[in-house]
């Protein structure tokens, strides 16, 4: 399924917050990697869960019933979307980085003084901290290294996986530079297989822009956030059938045992969890095939293609600016649509209020994502200047960043 610049015209009406102005003109939501504006069907469903749906779970009466099977039926939608055939394996928690501390809490529990876990320079912070606290408990955290064409280098990966590695954790797209880290998770499961140690993927970025298929990618753990894919603030974990059972996670003994509720400590967000239903329905219904799961990858696969479209465009537009230069990946592999650059005698700071002005919003630092700036140089300039493309941007928003940058870079 291809979706075409009048898909996106059609879109941007299922996105009340788009009609905002700021000076007069629209504003350009350029900030979609810190996350995206939310369509009215996933509102609407949000505030009828609060109208008619409320109450805890598990209570013996219809109201509490409701909200159990909306919550199973976000479970099941989530499945889809994440490439699982097993409801079971996907749990729900405030966001990506509490459920990582989460799973390092009970990871650590796992692992002997001497075990070795890897990270790499090109992730956020998010799937670094809560690695790097494990030397307290005598664990060996090893890095692998970025190149400065914003790639990983492979074969430093390769050389951080030991015999002694339990756990290798990577991101499967850069939030901060747009890589796309396909080839490392296969070198990073087809490694950390060969000596029984687990694959912790981050796709908070990447399921903003494809389809995740967790079977495919082998991972024994795989995590994201509905805030970045046009949902609420709610954090999804995949975790491969029968793992998490086996570890020691923080639980109240008034707690279920299995999974996937063992790793979801207090009540939930409800209504945002229903949100997230209904944001998954939304994306699919862009896509065509008989199941909801067929639905994701062709609305997701379309999407793609036309976000990629319009970063080159940006991209090729941007080479042609003297003074301004993309940190990061081209565009000839897989790319993710997010582009950061800099500009010759002009802070990323500066430059993304001058645009602010301009209703343009362009983030400006490291994102969380410190490292791999603090790896390309980039940390004392005050890091990038990044635009994120998303489903609802036009090539009209692209031209006014353009101009932009243009009128920054030449003064
Ligand atoms: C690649 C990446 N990983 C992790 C995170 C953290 O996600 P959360 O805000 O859900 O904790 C982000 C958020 O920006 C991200 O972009």
């Amino acid at each position: 399924m291809t979706f075409t610049a009048a898909d996106c015209e059609r879109c941007r009406r299922d996105f009340p917050s788009l009609a905002r102005t700021f000076n007069g003109r629209p504003i350009a939501y350029l900030d979609g990697p810190a996350g995206t504006q939310v369509p009215e069907p996933v509102i609407e469903a949000m505030s009828d869960y609060y109208r008619t749906a409320n109450a805890n779970t598990h209570g013996e009466f219809p109201v509490s019933r409701d909200t159990d099977r909306l919550l199973h039926e976000t479970r099941v939608a989530a499945a889809a979307f994440l490439g699982s055939p097993d409801w079971r394996s996907v749990s729900f928690g405030q966001n990506m980085t509490t459920l990582t501390y989460s799973l390092s809490y009970a990871v650590a529990r796992a692992l002997e003084p001497g075990d070795e876990v890897v990270i790499t320079q090109i992730d956020h912070e998010a799937n670094r901290g809560p690695w790097l606290n494990l030397p307290e408990r005598g664990i060996v955290v090893r890095e692998a290294a970025l190149r400065p064409d914003g790639r990983l280098d492979l074969d430093d990966l390769a050389r951080q996986i030991t015999k002694r590695t339990r756990l290798v954790a990577l991101n499967l797209a850069s939030n901060a530079l747009g890589t796309v880290n396909l080839e490392a998770a296969a070198l990073a499961r087809r490694l950390s297989k060969e000596v029984g140690a687990w694959l912790f993927l981050d796709a908070v970025h990447y399921a903003a822009h494809f389809p995740v298929d967790v079977v495919a990618l082998d991972a024994d753990f795989l995590l994201c956030s509905a805030y970045k894919f046009y949902g609420p603030h709610v954090g999804l974990l995949y975790t491969r059938p029968g793992l998490l059972e086996a570890l020691r996670v923080d639980r109240l003994r008034t707690q279920e045992e299995e999974a996937p509720w063992r790793i979801e400590t207090g009540t939930l967000n409800h209504a945002a969890l229903v949100g997230v239903k209904a944001t998954i329905e939304y994306l699919a219904s862009w896509g065509t095939g008989a199941t909801l799961r067929e639905r994701i990858v062709s609305a997701m696969e379309g999407i793609a293609g036309y976000e990629h479209g319009l970063g080159v465009y940006y991209y090729e537009n941007m080479g042609r600016i003297p003074g301004a230069a993309v940190q990061g990946p081209d565009f000839s592999g897989v790319r993710a649509p997010t582009v950061s650059i800099t500009i010759e005698g002009v802070r990323p700071i500066d430059a993304a209020r001058a645009l602010g002005e301009r209703g343009v919003q362009v983030w400006d630092g490291h994102f969380y994502a410190l490292r791999p700036i603090e790896a390309l140089g980039l940390a004392e300039r005050g890091g990038v200047l990044r635009a994120g493309i998303v489903m609802y941007n036009t090539r009209e928003e692209i031209d006014r960043l353009l101009e932009g940058v243009e009128a920054l870079a030449s003064q």
